[in-house]
């Protein structure tokens, strides 16, 4: 794929994009189609020194969907679709694992954006990883074995589920369980990923034993942690990062106590995660 209208510099070899040459406040048309196909083809994309406004933000993530109204509650007069994670001077940042948001819903938000606006002078980095990359990497055994089943999801109180949802949302949360296949299949590139998350928001493999979903799913979710599939972002003032939320599992490291950190967000609306075709529901 080439790439004619943007600066493309790859951060691995196999995830993940700075993509410089481009003013997020004016795009042609031609670089909104490179960066949609970057996102794509990288699982996540870094843009440094963009200095747009929240409604600007907004806008330019209706390339990737429909930002929804944010669950992490507006601040500072930003439109109701982009939220605000803030850790304030003193407070300790307690989500510090890899996961992926939302996966205890029906409909997870494909792709999440976050806009650094005040930083640590150092720490407080992200890391993601490539559930294609990670899916890629499993043995053919493994594969195999893996390839038709189908994990439950749930809910487990986080920081930030305090903040988002009021008690009656959570308890309604707290009932659900979701159903979603651990073997993904991605139409945009026809690539599979290994859909699995932390084991407080996923819970078992449907219709295998206890110890054995509990060993293979901790196998499968250490697996994902390899270096090899992930990339570890330094944020910088005005860096903005676009990742595809149910291809990647991320980790945002608490190091910066006890300094302040916040960052804008924007969700894109949900989508089922398809199975791979052909395979049994
Ligand atoms: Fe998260």
């Amino acid at each position: 794929m080439a790439y004619e209208h943007i600066e493309y510099r790859p951060i691995t070899p196999n995830q993940g994009v700075e993509i410089g040459g481009v003013d997020l406040n004016n795009l042609s048309d031609a670089q909104a189609s490179d960066i949609k196909q970057a996102l794509v083809d990288r699982k996540i994309i870094v843009f440094r020194d963009q200095d747009i406004s929240p409604g600007r933000y907004a806008e330019f993530m209706t390339l990737f969907g429909e930002p929804v109204v944010e669950d992490l509650a507006p601040v500072d007069d930003n439109p109701p679709n982009v939220g605000v994670i803030h850790i304030h001077p003193n407070e300790q940042q307690k989500i510090n694992f890899w996961h992926m948001d939302h996966s205890f819903r029906p409909t997870p938000s494909p792709k999440l954006s976050l806009y650094a606006k005040i930083l640590p002078e150092c720490g407080g980095d992200t890391l993601f990883a490539s559930l294609e990359s990670a899916y890629d990497g499993l043995s053919d055994k493994t594969k195999n074995r893996i390839d038709d089943l189908w994990a439950i999801h749930k809910v487990t109180p986080t920081q930030n589920s305090k903040r988002r949802y009021t008690k009656e949302q959570y308890a309604t949360l707290a009932a659900t369980e979701v159903r979603h296949p651990v073997v993904g299949y991605n139409p945009a590139n026809g690539r599979k990923f290994l859909f699995v998350n932390m084991p407080q928001y996923c819970r078992y493999i449907e219709g295998m034993e206890a110890s054995e979903s509990e060993a293979l799913l901790g196998k499968l979710y250490r697996h994902v942690q390899r270096p090899e599939f992930s990339l570890r972002l330094v944020w910088r003032p005005n860096t903005l990062v676009v990742w595809e939320n149910s291809h990647c599992l991320h980790y945002p490291v608490a190091d910066y106590f006890p300094a302040e950190r916040k960052l804008l967000r924007v969700a894109i609306k949900g989508e089922a995660i398809e199975a791979v075709p052909d395979v049994a529901a």
